[in-house]
């Protein structure tokens, strides 16, 4: 396929619905599983999206998949996210300078209680430590910034975009005193359920990768989950996609 295809990824039909309004695909691209690509040519290259269904395995499986048939020249994995730095409101967006994988734990020995803060993360080797963490590539990064800036991003009175970490595995986080823990233990701005397997697979097969999530809820400050902020940040991935797909960037 085309040496300039830029694969967006989401994992509900809401985290895509206003790409496919704005590009209008005509091709469908199936890759077994139920997994299909819909994609958009366009002068320089293509856009192609992907619904990847929700958490750590369908991530993994579908950007593995779309990698092998579409060879991208970068892939775009987005979405909503649940803020652990209390400082973030709903709306606000997040750049994924650096992906760490939540929900993979070996617990310390202990013959009664279960005791998580105690609890040490995983790497993909199976061992407690060292563990692997992945980042955006940085061109892509910088590129995203652009396009945020452009449409308003960090204006008064409207949400900020920044840098930051995305805790990502199959969890959801409510308990406030793990929120707080994870935030300080790690770093953590924010959490999710795709980034980490959809970079390392996209380590693994080379192509450059781009985290961007858009804060959904924050518990701690009271802000429930609001799925439809989703389209938000569609507009500035589209924008961010289509300078890739014409090389402006
Ligand atoms: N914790 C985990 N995943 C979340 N998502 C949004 N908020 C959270 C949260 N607080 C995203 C996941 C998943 C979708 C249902 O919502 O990435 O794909």
């Amino acid at each position: 396929m085309n040496a300039r295809t830029i694969l967006i990824e989401g994992a509900v039909d809401s985290e895509l619905s206003a790409l496919i309004e704005r590009f209008k695909p005509e091709g469908v691209h199936e890759m077994g599983g139920g997994w299909r690509v819909l994609t958009c040519d366009m002068a320089g290259g293509r856009v192609a999206l992907l619904n990847t269904g929700v958490g750590v395995a369908n991530a993994a499986a579908a950007t593995a998949l779309a990698c092998a048939a579409l060879n991208p020249a970068a892939v775009i994995s987005q979405g909503t996210a649940g803020a652990h730095d209390i400082s973030l409101h709903t709306g606000d967006v997040v750049v994924g300078t650096r992906i760490l994988r939540l929900g993979a734990y070996r617990s310390p020995a202990r013959e009664h209680g279960v005791a998580p803060l105690e609890w040490q993360m995983l790497d993909q080797s199976g061992d407690t430590g060292p563990v692997r963490e992945y980042a955006s590539d940085v061109r892509l990064a910088k590129a995203a910034r652009t396009a945020l800036t452009e449409r308003g991003y960090g204006q008064a009175g409207n949400p900020r975009a920044l840098d930051g970490t995305i805790g990502s595995g199959d969890v959801w986080n409510c308990e406030f005193d793990m929120i707080a823990h994870l935030n300080a233990r790690y770093g953590t701005a924010c959490e999710e359920m795709e980034t980490y397997s959809a970079a390392s697979v996209c380590d693994r097969m080379v192509v450059p990768f781009l985290s961007l999530r858009v804060i959904s809820n924050n518990e701690r400050i009271g802000e429930s989950y609001a799925p439809e902020v989703a389209a938000q940040l569609q507009r500035a991935v589209g924008d961010i996609a289509e300078a890739l797909v014409k090389g402006e960037t």
